[in-house]
């Protein structure tokens, strides 16, 4: 009977996984944490369950606590962001902050700008919402503003309608590890301003820095409050919390508390946090953080190039990711098979791009040289014997 359901169409398409099924490989594939890094939050899910029981165990409002919202807030005037109270949501991470985004513009058919690659797991959230790609490359500088122009100049010429949104990963870019520079940040928000185009500024990795001085945020230079800031604290505490952000104009957060469907995100896990930030927790965390994922970049990049010094990549100044470009004649799909039957799993690189729909004719032109490689979750052991295993797959496809 299931089988003859008529699906709608965002659930007719179900991609296969990855890997065919989890073996006990080393696993440098997902953005998972590193275990090592979470906190004890006994203390502030104590207090959370005592002191605070009504209001964690009630039904939350759809902005979120108050009080979390004041301390994003200040957090985000912190970095530079001219923000109050009434412009900053709580979500329940930042696929959903993106998915509430996609309500509120998206239609059947219409446009949103990418990089080219881009984040895969917002690839099906936009797909969804039945929207289209225009997918723009990257420098060393972040997205290609000039071509962006360009190809929105074609798009008037071709009479079809400007794009809802620009989505981009500014900071330490998933999958590239590219930061967007300053200039290339203001030239974004002028091509943007002028043409009345939101963005949507994705930045998990903000605080994720082992070096080198940050670059104001889009949100922090925006005069025109057309970025939609999206944060999360999965990165910098724990992903199973589930609580993320969207900074943007009140008037915007208005229409969006309207579509959020989940009757608010969970209160009790909204009051752990704030909790664990009175005991100012979240300054040790960063540290604890920076230092465990330094590490691991270090700890990866050091075997790379001891065991595959064919392969090209730039170590990133923060992040969880490794981009390798592969050299001519190997292809990352392969590779990343060969390599999970010898034990660990990888990302072949063109996943991470829009237009890529394995199996069809669109997925023609997608790079297949490049792989992404994650630190994040990993042992430094691991790492080790994860990358030797990775050499030993990439030298049987040479012999
Ligand atoms: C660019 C980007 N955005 C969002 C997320 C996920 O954030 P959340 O766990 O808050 O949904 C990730 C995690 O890998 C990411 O890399």
């Amino acid at each position: 009977l299931l089988s003859a359901l008529t699906l709608a169409r965002r659930a007719a398409t179900l991609p296969g996984p990855l890997h065919p099924e989890a073996v006990d490989a080393i696993s440098f594939d997902s953005g998972f944490a590193s275990p090592g890094i979470f906190p004890d939050l006994t203390r502030a899910a104590e207090r959370a369950l005592t002191t605070y029981r009504r209001e964690a165990l009630q039904y939350c409002l759809p902005f979120g606590l108050a009080a979390l919202r004041e301390w994003i807030a200040a957090y985000m005037r912190d970095d530079g962001v001219d923000v109050d109270v009434e412009d900053v949501m709580i979500v329940n991470g930042a696929k959903n902050g993106l998915d509430l985004i996609c309500r509120l513009f998206a239609e059947e058919g219409d446009a949103v700008v990418v990089t080219a690659p881009m984040y895969f797991t917002a690839i099906p959230i936009l797909r969804s919402f039945g929207l289209s790609f225009i997918e723009i490359p990257q420098d060393r500088e972040g997205l290609d503003v000039k071509q962006l122009e360009l190809r929105l100049q074609q798009r008037e010429r071709d009479g079809l309608p400007p794009p809802k949104f620009i989505y981009d990963v500014t900071d330490f870019h998933n999958p590239t590890g590219i930061t967007m520079s300053l200039d290339r940040r203001q030239a974004l928000l002028r091509l943007a301003g002028d043409r009345s185009i939101p963005i949507v500024e994705d930045s998990p990795y903000r605080k994720l820095r082992f070096e080198g001085e940050a670059v104001p945020s889009l949100k922090a230079l925006d005069r025109n409050g057309m970025v939609f800031a999206v944060g999360t604290f999965s990165k910098l505490i724990a992903p199973g919390l589930r609580i993320g952000w969207i900074g943007a104009d009140r008037s915007m957060l208005r229409r969006i508390a309207q579509l959020k469907s989940d009757g608010g995100t969970c209160p009790l896990t909204q009051r752990i946090v704030l909790e664990f930030f009175k005991d100012d927790g979240l300054t040790q965390q960063l540290v604890r953080a920076r230092t465990a994922y330094a590490a691991h970049r270090d700890h990866m990049v050091a075997a790379l190039r001891r065991e595959l010094p064919d392969v090209a990549f730039s170590a990133p100044h923060g992040g969880y990711y490794l981009w390798l470009k592969l050299p001519d004649g190997i292809d990352s799909g392969v590779l990343a098979h060969r390599a999970f039957e010898m034990g660990v799993s990888v990302i072949p690189g063109d996943a991470f791009f829009a237009s890529n729909e394995p199996g069809s004719a669109r997925s023609k032109g997608v790079p297949k040289h490049h792989l992404r490689l994650a630190y994040s979750y990993s042992t430094e052991q691991e790492i080790d014997e994860g990358v030797n295993r990775l050499s030993k797959a990439y030298h049987s496809l040479l012999s």
